[in-house]
C-alpha cells in the first residue's frame, strides 16, 4: 500500500476570471506547494454557489466554470500533480451540506462576517434566497469532504474556515466521542473522523484595486465587479493602460515635486509585484525627492506585471484552443475527488449509524 500524501483543498466561486490580488492572495502559494509536492491537491470550481446570486444565469455561470478552470492551468496548477474538480459533480459535498447543516446554528451562520459583507456589497437586505445562507455550510461541505490538512485562501475566507473548523470539531464530539478538551491537532489521533486543517493565507493578505480612495482614504480591494482589476489574462496593452491611468500621489503634479510613497498604490504595487528590490528603493527615494515622474516608475511597474502575467496569458491561449484537454482535466479530476469524497463520505454513514446497507451489522441497533 502507498501511503497517501496529507490533503490540500481550495477553490474559487466561478464569478468570471481571475485576477492578480487571486494571485498574490492564494495562487502564488497553491502552485508553490503543489511544486513542492508534500501534498495531494485538491481545487474546487465552486458552481452550485454561483447560483446562491445568480440562478438566473446558468449559460453564464457554466462559462464562468470554464474560464476559471483556464485561469488555474494558465497560473501554472498542473493537472499531471493536481487535480481540479467541478463542485456540482460531487453528490457527496451536497449530501454532507444537508448533514452539516444541522451541526451549526441558524444564528451562527448569519454571524458570519464574510456572509454579511457579501449580503451588504450585493445589497441583498432580508431578500437573499434560503440557499444563499446555506452556501458556508456547503463550503464548509466542499472543505470536510477531503479532510485536508491545508486551505490556501485570501483573508475574507477565514471565517469560512473558522466555521468549518467548528463542524469538524462538534462531528469529532458527538459522534467519534472525541473529549472536547482534546486539542486541534490531536482530533484525529484521538479517533475524530475529520482533523482541523490550517489555513494559509498570501504574502499579500489584501490587494487593493487600481482606482481612487473613498473620502476617509482607504482602497477597496481589488475586484473585477469594482472594474478595479488587471485580470491575469489581460495583454500587455491593456495593463499598459490600466497602470498609466492609475491613481498615485494626487498632490504631485510634476516630476520635480515631492512625491509621497506612504499608502500610495504605485509603490504598493512596486512593493508587490517589482522583483528588482534595489530598483524600488532607489527610485522610492527619487519619488520623495522629486527627482523621478510617475510615468518612468509606471512603465517599470508595467514591465514588472506584464513579465509575471505574459507567460499564463500564452498558456491560457494555448489551452484555450484544446478545450477538448480541458475538459478531459476536469473529467479527471472530478472523478479522483469523487473516490476521496465518496470514502469520507462512508465514514460518516458508519459514525452516524446509517450504513443500512454497507458494513452493516444484522441487528436494530449498530
Ligand atoms: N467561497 C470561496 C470563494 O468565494 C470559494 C470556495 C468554495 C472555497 N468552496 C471552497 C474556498 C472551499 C476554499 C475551500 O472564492
Amino acid at each position: 500500500m502507498t501511503l497517501e500524501k496529507p490533503k490540500l483543498l481550495t477553490g474559487d466561486t466561478p464569478t468570471g476570471k481571475l485576477h492578480l490580488g487571486h494571485w498574490v492572495g492564494t495562487l502564488e502559494n497553491r502552485v508553490r506547494l503543489q511544486e513542492e509536492g508534500n501534498y495531494e491537491c485538491f481545487f474546487i470550481i465552486a458552481n452550485t454557489h454561483a447560483f446562491t446570486t445568480r440562478y438566473k444565469d446558468p449559460a453564464q455561470i457554466r462559462e464562468n466554470t470554464i474560464d476559471v478552470a483556464l485561469d488555474y492551468l494558465a497560473a501554472g496548477i498542473d493537472p499531471a500533480k493536481s487535480n481540479i474538480f467541478i463542485q456540482s459533480e460531487i453528490p457527496a459535498i451536497a449530501e454532507l451540506t444537508f448533514l452539516f447543516s444541522m451541526l451549526v446554528s441558524h444564528a451562527r451562520v448569519l454571524r458570519n462576517p464574510t456572509l454579511k459583507q457579501e449580503l451588504k456589497d450585493k445589497d441583498l437586505g432580508d431578500k437573499f434566497s434560503f440557499g444563499f445562507a446555506l452556501y458556508p455550510v456547503g463550503q464548509i461541505a466542499d472543505i470536510l469532504s477531503f479532510r485536508p490538512s491545508v486551505i490556501p485562501v485570501g483573508e475574507d475566507q477565514l471565517p469560512h474556515l473558522e466555521m468549518a473548523n467548528e463542524v469538524a470539531r462538534r462531528f469529532n464530539q458527538i459522534y467519534c466521542n472525541v473529549d472536547p478538551a482534546i486539542p486541534d491537532s490531536e482530533q484525529e489521533a484521538a479517533g475524530g473522523l475529520f482533523p482541523i486543517p490550517h489555513p494559509l493565507v498570501g504574502r499579500v493578505r489584501r490587494l487593493i484595486g487600481m482606482s481612487a480612495p473613498d473620502e476617509k482614504g482607504n482602497f477597496s480591494k481589488m475586484s473585477k465587479s469594482l472594474g478595479n482589476a488587471i485580470m491575469l489574462s489581460d495583454s500587455p496593452d491593456e495593463i499598459k493602460d490600466k497602470i498609466m491611468k492609475m491613481y498615485t500621489d494626487p498632490n504631485r503634479l510634476r516630476a520635480s515635486d515631492p512625491g509621497t510613497v506612504e499608502n500610495n498604490p504605485l509603490w504598493i504595487f512596486h512593493d508587490t509585484f517589482t522583483l528588482d528590490r534595489e530598483w524600488v528603493e532607489e527610485a522610492k527615494a527619487r519619488y520623495r525627492a522629486g527627482k523621478i515622474g510617475d510615468v518612468e516608475c509606471k512603465k517599470k511597474l508595467v514591465e514588472s506585471v506584464v513579465s509575471l502575467t505574459e507567460p499564463m496569458r500564452q498558456r491560457r491561449l494555448d489551452y484555450e484552443k484544446n478545450l477538448d484537454h480541458v475538459f478531459n482535466v476536469l473529467s479527471d479530476g472530478t472523478a479522483r475527488a469523487n473516490e476521496v469524497a465518496e470514502i469520507t463520505l462512508n465514514e460518516v454513514k458508519l459514525k452516524i449509524h446509517q450504513n443500512y446497507f454497507t458494513g452493516r451489522k444484522l441487528s436494530l441497533e449498530m
